[in-house]
């Protein structure tokens, strides 16, 4: 038996959601992103944009998964949708994909990675992704692992610095379909 879930995400998960977004944020990106606007960031205010982003404003075709352990904590969040800008060749895109700390390299990660995929390819109708990653994050080698290739650079301001960023990108999703098998994982987090 699984010990957490794969879902689709409700409005009442939104706290849930924020806490893995900066608890993460926190830990991956420390000695990358400015430490003040690590130190800055509030559960509060992530809860609230969510709230309005996904459930009050949600743009069409975007999903928002959360992976949920036994007790009903989350513990993995990810949202994708339509790519972003208007890419010739990527049609797909997942915006943000989170493993709290404690509950990383357990498959959480390809699990929700594989949830988006469905909904890309199923309800979407692409074929095709492009997922953007911090170029100093050393978790980039996740999809590296999922056989995405760097396709696309570019750089983004977070809380006053600069950022280079790279583009994983998938042309055949359909590559990516076979990742879902929760019968491997087993272990409590
Ligand atoms: C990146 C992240 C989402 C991956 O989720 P996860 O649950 O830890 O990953 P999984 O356990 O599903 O790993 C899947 C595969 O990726 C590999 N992998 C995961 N993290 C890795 C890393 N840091 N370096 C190299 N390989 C890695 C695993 O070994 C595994 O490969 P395998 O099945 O061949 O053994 C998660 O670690 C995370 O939230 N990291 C911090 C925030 C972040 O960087 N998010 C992505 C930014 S867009």
């Amino acid at each position: 038996m699984s010990v957490f879930q794969i879902r689709e995400a409700n409005p009442n998960d939104v706290e849930g959601m924020a806490r893995v977004r900066v608890d993460t944020w926190r830990t991956a990106y420390q000695g990358i992103v400015p430490a003040d606007f690590l130190e800055g960031l509030s559960y509060q205010r992530v809860s609230e944009h969510w709230r309005k982003t996904f459930w009050e404003d949600r743009t069409p075709g975007v999903a928002v998964f959360v992976a949920e352990e036994e007790q009903g904590d989350i513990v993995g969040i990810a949202i994708c949708g339509p790519e972003q800008s208007q890419d010739p060749l990527y049609h797909g895109e997942i915006y943000v994909l989170y493993v709290l700390p404690r509950c990383q390299n357990q498959g959480i990660g390809r699990e929700l990675v594989a949830a988006c995929v469905r909904h890309l390819v199923q309800q979407l109708k692409v074929d095709s992704l492009l997922v953007w990653v911090i170029a100093e994050n050393p978790y980039r080698r996740f999809y590296e692992a999922l056989g995405g290739k760097v396709v696309r650079e570019k750089v983004k301001e977070i809380g006053g610095r600069q950022i280079a960023e790279a583009g994983y990108g998938w042309k055949k999703l359909h590559d990516l379909a076979h990742l879902a098998s929760s019968d491997k994982r087993v272990s409590p987090c």
